[in-house]
């Protein structure tokens, strides 16, 4: 493991907010975990992937530790290739390789900035695709045990961003590998809007799929090395069926996704560009102006300034639609988890 005392986490984490760490350690294996928790056990730990889904509200007074597992180990049968992917390598580095070595399956989440190991928590997906529908297990750490357990994933309880590693598990377990498993006869997943161009290919591969999802992803959404930013901010919002019509009826059609008979996911983003808050600023943080669901820091955001600029985005549209937001971002204040609401009480 490598300790770095009093760092900055400005290069650690997407939103390029300017806060420190008391302690930042790399960790390189589940012993080196272990022996963390073990070492630093009275102080907030903080386990970090390449901290693309974090708002640092504040220095963090204790130890982050960034996972550097490394490994990728294949396994071919006749109908599938299984791959065990250790938490610390890179998601869309892993998603390319496959689509080169001709192992589709992973295409449509091309580009997803993170790592492996942080991929089931919020349950990644895009373009129609979700991890939990290419993951077999996942390896975790007890922390109280020191054991790493093999979890099937209809033990990690994936549903949309979100699994059994954000509630009961949130700092009990540390992933440290997943498994992937990869159909040989590949059926391609083309049903998304913005992927409809590709169903007029006469050969179509998962190459295609991959060229298109990341050409789609550059046009939208802001680079994290060059603007600042933790991907969609907000969750889209799943409302009923009921409450979807009286926002069609009054403010026209919200692109939507059915999720049961009665209920339906609501593109959170039309919502907030409807409000007519693209581009709105608070400080140093803005509404992104091509994709309203991300909010970017125009260079020297501060983390109040983006929880300000959240704060306003869910109030207007509560205002205005009747439908709360919730941020998919995780916040962390000085020594634990917290949340909008938590912070926009005091
Ligand atoms: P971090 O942000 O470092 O960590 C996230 C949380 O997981 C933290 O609470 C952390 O403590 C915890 N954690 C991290 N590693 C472990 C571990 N090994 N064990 C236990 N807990 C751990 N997400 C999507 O789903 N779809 C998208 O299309 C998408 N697009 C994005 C686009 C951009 C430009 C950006 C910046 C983000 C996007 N995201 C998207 C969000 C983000 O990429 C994912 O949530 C990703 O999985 C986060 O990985 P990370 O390694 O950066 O995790
Ligand atoms: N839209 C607008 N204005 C905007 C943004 C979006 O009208 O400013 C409309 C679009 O025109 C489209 C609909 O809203 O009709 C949905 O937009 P988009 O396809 O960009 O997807 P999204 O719902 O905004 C979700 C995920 C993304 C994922 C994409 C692609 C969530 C919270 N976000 O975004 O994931 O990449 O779909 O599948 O589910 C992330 O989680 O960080 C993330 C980027």
């Amino acid at each position: 493991m490598k300790i770095l005392s009093n760092t900055s986490l400005k290069p650690y984490h997407t939103f390029g907010i300017d806060v420190s760490a008391n302690t930042l350690i790399e960790a390189y294996s589940a012993s080196d975990f272990t022996q963390i928790w073990q070492d630093y056990a009275s102080v907030p730990k903080l386990i970090v992937g390449e901290g693309s889904n974090l708002l640092f509200c504040e220095d963090f007074a204790g130890v982050v530790v960034l996972n550097r597992i490394k490994g990728i180990e294949v396994e071919e049968t006749a109908s599938h290739w299984h791959l065990h992917v250790a938490g610390g390598e890179n998601w869309h580095e892993l998603v390319s390789w496959t689509v080169e070595q001709g192992m589709a399956g992973l295409e449509n989440l091309a580009l997803i900035p993170g790592l492996v190991g942080s991929a089931p928590i919020q349950n990644i997906g895009a373009y129609g695709v979700e991890v939990n529908e290419r993951c077999d297990y996942v390896d975790v750490l007890m922390l109280e045990t020191g054991e790493v357990v093999r979890m099937g994933a209809g033990a990690c309880e994936f549903g949309y961003r979100d699994s059994i590693f954000k509630r009961e598990l949130k700092e009990k377990a540390i992933i440290v590998a997943v498994g992937l498993s990869l159909p040989k006869v590949w059926v391609p997943v083309t049903g998304y809007g913005a992927l409809a161009d590709l169903n007029a290919l006469s050969e179509l591969t998962a190459k295609d799929v991959f060229e298109k999802v990341c050409e789609i992803r550059r046009e939208k959404l802001p680079d994290p090395a060059l603007v600042g930013n933790a991907g969609s901010f907000f969750k889209n919002p799943v409302v009923t069926k009921s409450v979807a019509e009286k926002i069609e009826a009054s403010f026209g059609e919200c692109p939507s996704y059915a999720i049961n008979d009665d209920e339906v996911k609501l593109a959170a983003g039309w919502l907030i560009d409807q409000s007519g808050l693209k581009g709105y600023c608070v400080g140093g943080a803005a509404v992104h102006e091509k994709q309203a669901l991300v909010l970017v820091n125009l260079g020297d955001a501060t983390a109040a300034d983006v929880v300000m600029l959240a704060q306003h985005v869910v109030d207007t549209v509560y205002r205005r639609y009747g439908v709360k937001l919730e941020h998919e971002v995780r916040f962390m204040a000085k020594d634990a988890e917290t949340s909008l609401e938590a912070l926009c009480q005091h």
